[in-house]
This record gives C-alpha cells, structure tokens and sequence, in this order.
C-alpha cells in the first residue's frame, strides 16, 4: 500500500501505474482493444484480478455488466481485487469504502453520515464483451474492436480455448485462437 492519493489532495492519480524506471508499453498498445479475460469466468459477485501492460486491473460483474478498473483504492492504495461485493458495490479490504457501478464511493464506513466526497472514486477503464471474451483498453481507442463477423456466422466455428501455443487449421473453416502476448493477456488471432 503506497498509494496515498486521496489523502494528498490528488482526486486523479495516473490512470497508469508509474513504471519505476520500465518502459512504458507503446501508445499504440495502451490505445488499442485487448482481451483480459472470458467472459464466462467473470461471474457476479466476483473480483478477479488481472494485469493488462503491466497494469493491476480488477474485473466484476454486476447485473450482467462488466467492469474493468484500475485495481487500486484510492483511500490508502489498498487492492480492491483483495475485497469483496456487496450489493452492487465493490468493498475495499482495508476500511470498507465501498464504490457502486460508477465507481463512486457510495460509503464510508468511518462516516456512515457522512457523503462521499465527489473525488473518492475508483478508476475504470473502458471494456467492452464481444464474442465471449472480455475486452479492455488502458487508453482511448479511436478504433472499435476488430470485427470478426465469421464469430456469429453459423457456416464457420469459433472456438476459444485456453490460451495455446499453435493453432490448429480446421479444413474449409476459421477457428479463431488466443494466444498469449502479455501475460495473462491475449492476442486474438484468426486463422485458415
Ligand atoms: S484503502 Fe482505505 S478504504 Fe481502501
């Protein structure tokens, strides 16, 4: 925990993490789509931790829509991967601040009378569920998802398995596989 961003005065920290001397992945990686999870695996009232470029991510569902936030409480820098959910709202382990859908907090349990000032807020990141994976980006794509009208069509397959190191060529059919680029992330690749 050495995040003290909200006590500082400072209601937006980097949406990055610094990199303490690392290289900072390419603008054009950070402004791109890319695939943090399946969709099946992010159930309701689950935290599931990931990293993205070396971001700390969280990812939760609530009432079917995911969420995918910089995994970072901005009170005292604790992980809200490491919390929990409760009606709606992720809990943060260490004093129970809890954020709603928007990432506000929506209570402080030191204050219980007390609302919220607007500055105390998660940090979410842009995502989006196409084609049953879970995409995310750190940045600000001008582009869309990359478009894959032969998932939906019933004349090819799509299959997804965990992430391989070889493709597998189905005759006259597509077969679109992840492969993995930065762990635990994925590439979407689509092969003959
Ligand atoms: S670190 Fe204090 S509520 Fe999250």
């Amino acid at each position: 925990m050495t995040q003290n961003a909200f006590n500082q005065g400072n209601a937006t920290p980097p949406l990055l993490t610094p990199t303490n001397g690392r290289a900072r992945p390419d603008a054009a990686l950070i402004d791109d789509w890319h695939v943090v999870a399946f969709s099946k695996d992010i159930s309701e009232g689950q935290l599931t931790p990931t990293r993205l470029l070396g971001e700390e991510l969280v990812i939760w569902r609530h009432e079917g829509k995911v969420h995918v936030w910089k995994d970072l409480c901005i009170h005292r820098g604790a992980q809200l991967s490491k919390g929990w959910v409760v009606e709606g709202t992720v809990v943060c382990p260490y004093h129970g601040w809890r954020y709603n859908c928007d990432a506000k907090c929506v209570l402080i349990p030191a204050q219980p009378q007390t609302k919220p000032p607007l500055k105390a807020r998660a940090f979410p990141h842009r995502c989006e569920e196409r084609y049953g994976m879970v995409w995310a980006t750190l940045g600000n794509p001008s582009h869309d998802i990359p478009l894959f009208p032969e998932a939906t069509d019933p004349r090819f397959e799509c299959s997804m398995p965990a992430p391989i190191l070889s493709t597998q060529t189905v005759s006259g059919r597509w077969k679109i596989s992840l492969m993995p680029r930065t762990s635990p992330s994925c590439t979407l690749v689509l092969t003959a």
